[in-house]
């Protein structure tokens, strides 16, 4: 019988424990959850969503205070095309981040920084230019493209001198997605170094509709196998999506993925940037309290608890402060939605919109909780606590208990 240990990820002469936390915005995937994860000898993740706001809570920046002040005449605008991130100081803010984290590396793997596309920041092009060449420059071993189809995110950096270089990856959920981005970046002749490929029980938002339940993960991963063995291409896959003991991730990597990306069993780590209250409601949860909803403004359904205090909240849109989903054109479906039921309740001081969620504010207080499809089983992984509460765990613990367990057994913490 095998455990994670009998595998690595290997990129050339370098060979890495094959598990990879997966990235969680806004600072869910904290640089010491990263950090960890890449000294155990895997990768870690962080994310750059929102970074302005990260780096103003790690490294006393005053980004978002700048730009709020700067637009606060706009406030009851519902028009935000004039609402613009200064890019300088989005090209800081993800220097210290990313620059923070690898100047604290320690030991033998490595730290990917997970780019979404759908934040499009009111100027999609410039702002992604900005956060992936940032990454580079601040030293990231690599960049995970997720959230989006990412055509022209190759091309924005093929000057960058890290191009060829720094690990690149992409996050997939289809063969035909990954077909499409192959082809449309034929010409920079660089390939992705890495494939995530995601099945539709993972956290966040998902590549799939409504109809989720519908794909798994197994059945996608074997035809991106087929497809990249008849197109004679040699790129690792990882798997991703509902792995939760080792013996899943032995599933997947005896099947000819090259390592395994997983997230929620360490949403309940100590490292993990949630707050103490809502890891003990992930803890909590049952199946029936985790929901696939269509509040995020992104256009992509996304996992979260039923209990979450996103969904309803009727909170003003904070785009002078924030703006992260805002699409180019000053726009965002929260300020439709809230608009609307402002104007259907004139007389109601505070009122509730049900259909879109101000994802950003949301994110940025943790009070969006995104989470995969297996957190009912997070109490499974712990001990109780005499005050009725469940211990939380290191994430070391989380990470070995991947590597070395077998036989679907799960290691309670000591
Ligand atoms: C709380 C949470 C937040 C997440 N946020 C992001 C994100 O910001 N960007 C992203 O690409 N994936 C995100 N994901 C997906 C994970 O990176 C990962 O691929 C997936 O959840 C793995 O499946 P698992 O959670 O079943 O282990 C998130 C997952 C969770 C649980």
């Amino acid at each position: 019988m095998k455990c994670v240990d009998d595998f690595r990820l290997k990129f050339g002469k370098k060979e890495l424990v094959p598990i990879i936390v997966g990235g969680m915005g806004v600072d869910i995937s904290t640089a010491a959850l990263a950090l960890e994860a890449a000294r155990l000898g895997g990768v870690g993740h962080i994310s750059d969503a929102m970074v302005n706001d990260v780096s103003d809570r790690h490294f006393d920046t005053d980004f978002v205070k700048d730009k709020s002040r700067l637009y606060k005449h706009n406030i009851n605008n519902p028009d935000k095309a004039d609402i613009h991130f200064d890019l300088g100081h989005l090209a800081e803010a993800t220097r210290l981040h990313v620059g923070n984290t690898m100047q604290a590396k320690r030991g033998d793997g490595e730290i990917w920084v997970n780019c979404m596309e759908k934040l499009t920041m009111n100027a999609p092009r410039e702002t992604l230019r900005v956060r992936l060449a940032s990454a580079l420059d601040a030293g990231a071993d690599g960049i995970t493209l997720s959230a989006g189809l990412h055509l022209s995110s190759f091309g924005l950096i093929e000057g960058h001198p890290r191009f060829r270089d720094a690990k690149l990856g992409i996050i997939v959920s289809s063969m035909r997605v990954l077909q499409i981005f192959l082809r449309k970046n034929h010409r920079l002749n660089r390939l992705p170094d890495y494939i995530v490929v995601e099945g539709p029980l993972a956290g966040g938002h998902l590549g799939f509709g409504m109809d989720w339940a519908k794909y798994d993960l197994a059945t996608i991963m074997a035809e991106i196998t087929l497809f990249l063995k008849a197109e004679q291409l040699d790129i690792p896959l990882i798997s991703a999506g509902g792995i939760f003991t080792g013996t899943d991730a032995v599933a997947f990597l005896e099947n000819g993925a090259a390592g395994v990306q997983v997230a929620t069993r360490f949403t309940v780590s100590n490292e993990c940037g949630l707050p103490a209250k809502a890891k003990q409601e992930y803890f909590k949860a049952s199946e029936e309290d985790i929901v696939v909803n269509t509040i995020s403004p992104t256009g992509y359904p996304m996992r979260m608890l039923k209990n979450t205090p996103a969904i309803g909240s009727g909170l003003r849109p904070n785009c002078e402060a924030y703006g992260y989903l805002l699409d180019g054109k000053g726009r965002c479906s929260y300020i439709n939605a809230y608009n609307r039921e402002v104007q259907a309740h004139p007389n109601e001081k505070s009122i509730s919109v049900m259909d879109k969620t101000c994802l950003c504010t949301h994110m940025r207080n943790y009070t969006c909780w995104t989470c995969g499809q297996t957190t009912y089983r997070l109490k499974d992984t712990t001990r109780r606590l005499e005050d009725g509460s469940y211990q939380t765990l290191t994430a070391e613990h989380v990470f070995h208990d991947y590597q070395f367990s077998l036989d679907q057994k799960i290691a309670l913490p000591g």
